[in-house]
């Protein structure tokens, strides 16, 4: 990050660099090491928000957890009770926070481009990340991925084989691991679907594309499964959960034709039975909790390199 202007936001891992995103992987690796003793005054005195409009285990946990760590007041804006419920607009409801002393907002919202439209109507000096915007973005998800592949398979991308399989067509974490395993120089890019769950052909025009997962999963060196959206269902686009484990489910039957250390991601919540069996989740090769370990590691990252805070 050594001489990169300090950003006002985060809301996509487009404007980031190969060399960016590896220094802020270096940078969460760094916080995950440093004692508690070591951390708890570097972000002294700010105050971070959540706000999801759209539910979180993950995200919104490690988020609070990692501003905690590093010194942070933590607010959490229940919208279910807020009054957003009396009519008051998402960027009224952000600048009112902003002005109790707010400088950071984290923001997950289900509407594709509502976080830039938020982000133009907070003070120039509050910074504003998302946690995860419609089908279009997750960038902190993917830098955590990002974490967890490199923690594996090590820092040269080149020679990798990415297999990512599920409802890629709507999902915000494909698209942000796409644009990190491109920027970080991943040979080898496999999406793998049912025909109404790939994304339309021109969209990632450089990764090979593949219906049959048996096909999909030889030789893989990773394995990124996607959640089924459940609602995907309802709109015809799967016949059912029972089909969908038939030819997409990871089983150990399937993982045995990847490589023979090929690791296992999925960015959670899983369903089990659904896109992975109980066998492969809970299985020696699944890095499932880990990523979830790395991101809070991420997210302190994320933090400090908006707040300008810390060694880049
Ligand atoms: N991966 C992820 O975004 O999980 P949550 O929905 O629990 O935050």
């Amino acid at each position: 990050m050594h001489g990169v202007p300090k950003p006002r936001t985060l809301l996509t891992l487009d404007s980031l660099s190969g060399e960016q995103i590896a220094d802020l992987l270096d940078r969460a690796e760094r916080l995950a090491t440093l004692a508690p003793s070591a951390r708890r005054e570097r972000l002294i005195g700010r105050t971070l928000a959540t706000v999801f409009f759209e539910p979180s285990t993950r995200t919104r946990i490690s988020f609070q957890l990692a501003a905690r760590r590093l010194g942070m007041d933590v607010v959490d804006l229940d919208v279910g009770t807020a009054s957003i419920s009396k009519g008051e607009t998402d960027s009224d409801t952000l600048r009112t926070l902003a002005a109790m002393g707010v400088d950071v907002f984290v923001v997950r919202h289900r509407r594709d481009g509502a976080l830039a439209a938020l982000a133009d109507s907070l003070p120039p000096d509050v910074a504003l990340i998302s946690a995860g915007e419609g089908r279009s973005q997750h960038p902190t998800q993917g830098l955590l991925d990002m974490l967890t592949l490199r923690q594996a398979k090590g820092r040269d991308f080149s020679r990798l084989t990415v297999t990512i399989t599920g409802d890629i067509r709507h999902s915000r974490v494909a698209r942000s691991d796409l644009h990190a395993l491109r920027r970080l120089g991943c040979g080898n890019i496999r999406l793998c679907a049912p025909p109404t769950l790939l994304p339309d052909p021109d969209e990632f025009p450089e990764c090979q594309r593949f219906e049959d997962f048996d096909s999909a999963v030889v030789g893989a060196d990773a394995l990124f499964m996607l959640r089924l959206q459940r609602e995907r269902m309802t709109e015809g686009l799967v016949p059912s959960v029972e089909h969908y484990f038939r030819d997409y489910g990871l089983n150990a039957v399937r993982l045995a034709r990847a490589a023979p250390d090929a690791v296992v991601m999925h960015p959670g919540p899983i369903n089990r039975g659904v896109e992975i069996a109980d066998e492969v989740a809970d299985g020696p090769r699944a890095a499932i909790l880990d990523q979830v370990r790395n991101g809070v590691a991420v997210r302190m990252a994320v933090l400090e390199w908006l707040l300008g805070v810390g060694a880049g």
